[in-house]
């Protein structure tokens, strides 16, 4: 292995080709499946690894909307638009991470929730997932200035690139309504996680719609009909533990959290 940075490259030693389950080597900067010898590009550090012809549907949507919408992204934080500085603060209290755990967030954006855990102290091993090449690109950018070290790679959450039982934290937030495949994202989620791992997926209610401006306009011209907005309560295996499923920010959010035995 040569040619990627130290985070990047001991990314490359936890990654699987979704599509096969096999190993990668590192080739003349390509990323290579083991076996079939399938090939996945490396841009700006940031592995690939995703099969664009199967982003489909709903999936495709988000992937090109977040890739035009990626450097303006950060000004619904920025303006706190929503109260989001009050969310970030009431899901934090929720969520259970140690120093040292290693955390992986499968729809990462452009990493405001890798700072909200570290502006609350949490010294963690980062991963960061996104379908969104734009979304990662402004992510790196933002990593670097707020001196935040994470392995970052472009893939699906419904088929992710990593190998089973890697981590201590499994979160996703905001995405998840409008994924084609919520049970596949779910079975994901839980494959990667070690067991004891805790789990944590979030996203907006229907009520966003009942929020006043430009977001409520937004949301009734883009979104889809309202049960896209429930939690995914059904697609939680049985043999799960500690299931919660809760609201946060005066109903605006879902919350569901539990635990892999
Ligand atoms: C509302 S943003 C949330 C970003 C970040 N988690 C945050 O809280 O600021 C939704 C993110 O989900 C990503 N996304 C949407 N569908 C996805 C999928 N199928 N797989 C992985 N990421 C996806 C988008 O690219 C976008 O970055």
């Amino acid at each position: 292995m040569n040619d990627l940075p130290n985070k990047q490259e001991e990314l490359l030693t936890l990654l699987e080709n979704p599509y096969t389950g096999n190993s990668f080597t590192f080739e003349n900067g390509m990323i290579v499946d083991v076996v079939t010898k399938e090939k996945f590009p490396v841009k700006n550090d940031i592995p690939k690894i995703l099969r664009n012809e199967k982003v489909l549907g709903s999936n495709r949507k988000q992937q090109k909307g977040y890739d035009l919408f990626s450097r303006f992204y950060d000004l619904l934080y920025k303006l706190n638009i929503l109260d989001l500085e009050k969310w970030l603060a009431e899901m934090f209290e929720q969520i259970n991470v140690e120093s040292g755990d290693w955390i992986l967030e499968t729809s990462v954006g452009t990493g405001r929730q890798l700072l909200n855990l570290k502006r609350r102290g949490v010294d963690g091993v980062f991963f960061g997932s996104d379908i969104s090449y734009g979304m990662l690109q402004q992510c790196r950018k933002n990593l670097n200035e707020w001196e935040i070290d994470a392995g970052l790679v472009q893939a699906n959450a419904e088929a992710l690139p990593f190998k089973d039982g890697l981590f201590d934290v499994v979160f996703h937030v905001g995405g998840f309504n409008f994924f084609n495949d919520k049970k596949a994202a779910i079975e994901e989620m839980i494959r990667v996680a070690k067991s004891g791992a805790l789990l944590y997926i979030v996203d907006e209610t229907d009520s966003i719609r009942e929020s006043s401006g430009i977001i409520s306009k937004i949301a009734d011209r883009c979104m889809p009909a309202h049960e896209f907005y429930l939690p995914p309560v059904e697609y939680i295996p049985d043999n799960m533990s500690n299931i919660i499923n809760r609201r946060l920010l005066d109903g605006k959010f879902w919350m569901v959290s539990f635990q892999k035995p």
